[in-house]
């Protein structure tokens, strides 16, 4: 099977002059990225980036005939799948299903659906689940037929938990002693709040595995199980996934290309271009640009390194869509600051295609006429890396040779370990995320959570009253 293909000769300085890098400054780095392999080999046989064994045995199939069991476990039972989580315990399963299921998916009649209908609720905002949920008891008013999948690992999430005591109060409320049936754990195997509910309560459950962080987890259950629900080839997912491994294994940074990415990216930021555009040109894989905003952000936003200096490291994800955003956004990366390095994302073959029908006797609008929406696209997305070559904009392509879930898999994987290696070039823990940490603890206090009520104070000293308000007295 033919790869995805990195392409970044717009990255280089014989394409976009001083604003690119010079080949001979890759050349030079070589050495250094191929010791940064090594060095992630170390962390892999160490078991420090357990995401990199999801796609092989044993993970895998522990994980596979886990997964199937329950899913033939729910065939033909539910109508209606609700997933419950936030950050890396939602994003993956929402890019999944968008990139390999049509937009129309949750629209479909019963039985043609390959799956039960997806929601993914990934805030407390109050409006999206209760939209929801008057939807599910319209379609189905016992909620017989609805399946809610909660997934947390640690269960301590707010945004998780408050969903999660609200749906299973609904459940009860309609199903009674069955509410149980109707409720699936994703959570840490032995461990935390949500573990010990699932335990105490009798529930369907898949784990969290073991050293695997939120963001790095959608090709574990956390994300393959709703995937799988709905349809979605999880077994190629992850052999796109396991394919991707050796190449990203290279020690030679030119056919290395999550060391390619990664170094290209975080070169740039050293260089003052440190916003990372992802713009895919098809909608499907829109929301692997959110995945990949959480990713590269979580991961790299660091304050101090590995020796604990401060170091204020990471970019700034930002996701666009091409072609819409040629219409918003484009004018910026062309004219605006030159911070930026943009990352198109587009299919050489999409899964299908419509001509433009001839007919219309207008001749400015000929042009068009008896020819595919996919040689219009591939025109325009051309024509925007041609534009901002011309503006000196560093930009590269990831091509995918069609959308399926082999290389959606090919995709994730690409990223997940660009996201290592990045790590390793700034010198920072890519694998925790301490600044989330503080909004956490305020949220408890302010919520009136034992044990976190100096937080209730701190926050008033620090956001106290102010006149600095318009109107002020409105
Ligand atoms: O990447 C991460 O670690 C986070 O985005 C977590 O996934 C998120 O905070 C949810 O955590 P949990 O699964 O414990 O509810």
């Amino acid at each position: 099977m033919p790869d995805l293909v990195l392409d970044y000769a717009n990255c280089l300085s014989d394409r976009i002059g001083d604003e690119g890098l010079d080949p001979a400054h890759l050349e030079a780095s070589l050495s250094a990225v191929a010791e940064h392999g090594e060095e992630l080999d170390a962390m892999r046989a160490a078991g420090e980036t357990a995401y990199r064994d999801l796609p092989f045995d044993p993970a895998r199939s522990a994980h596979t005939k886990a997964i199937r069991r329950l899913v033939d476990d729910c065939a033909g039972t539910y109508d209606t799948l609700i997933v419950l989580g936030i950050g890396g315990s939602a994003l993956g399963n929402i890019a999944l299903q968008n990139a390999l299921n049509p937009v129309t998916y949750n629209l479909l009649p019963d039985g043609i659906r390959p799956g039960p209908r997806l929601f993914v609720v990934d805030n407390v905002d109050p409006m999206l689940l209760g939209d929801i949920l008057d939807f599910a008891e319209t379609v189905d008013p016992g909620l017989s037929r609805t399946l809610v999948n909660v997934i947390s690992k640690s269960g301590e999430t707010a945004e998780t938990a408050a969903q999660f005591i609200t749906m299973r109060d609904v459940l009860i409320n309609s199903l009674g002693d069955n509410a149980h049936r109707n409720i699936i754990a994703i959570t840490d195997p032995s461990r935390g709040t949500m573990r010990s509910i699932v335990d105490a309560e009798g529930y369907r459950n898949l784990p969290v595995p073991d050293g695997v962080g939120g963001r790095f987890s959608v090709l574990s259950p956390v994300g393959l199980f709703s995937a799988a629900m709905c349809g979605i080839d999880i077994e190629a997912l992850l052999d796109g996934a396991a394919s991707m491994d050796a190449p990203c294994s290279r020690r030679d940074m030119t056919s290395n290309p999550a060391a390619m990415l990664a170094f290209l990216l975080i070169e740039f930021t050293k260089r003052g271009k440190p916003n990372h555009v992802l713009m895919p040109y098809c909608n499907a894989l829109y929301s692997l640009a959110d995945w990949y905003r959480q990713i590269w952000a979580e991961s790299l936003g660091k304050q101090v390194d590995r020796q604990g200096n401060e170091v204020f490291a990471g970019a700034t994800p930002i996701k666009a869509l091409g072609t819409t955003d040629q219409h918003s956004q484009v004018q910026l990366y062309r004219e605006g600051p030159n911070d930026k390095v943009i990352g198109f994302v587009d299919v050489r073959k999409l899964p299908r295609d419509l001509t433009i029908p001839t007919g219309l006797d207008v001749e400015n609008l000929k042009y068009l006429q008896g020819v595919s929406f996919t040689t219009l696209l591939a025109a325009e997305k051309r024509a925007t890396e041609y534009a901002l070559v011309e503006s000196k904009r560093p930009n590269f392509t990831i091509t995918f040779p069609t959308l399926d879930a082999y290389y959606v898999g090919q995709f994730i994987a690409l990223w997940e370990i660009a996201t290592s290696y990045a790590g390793l070039m700034l010198n920072i823990n890519a694998y925790d995320q301490p600044a989330v940490e503080l909004g956490k603890q305020a949220t408890f206090g302010l919520m009136g959570r034992p044990g976190y009520e100096e937080f209730n104070t701190k926050v008033a000293d620090t956001l106290g009253p102010s006149d600095r308000v318009i109107p002020r007295n409105g």
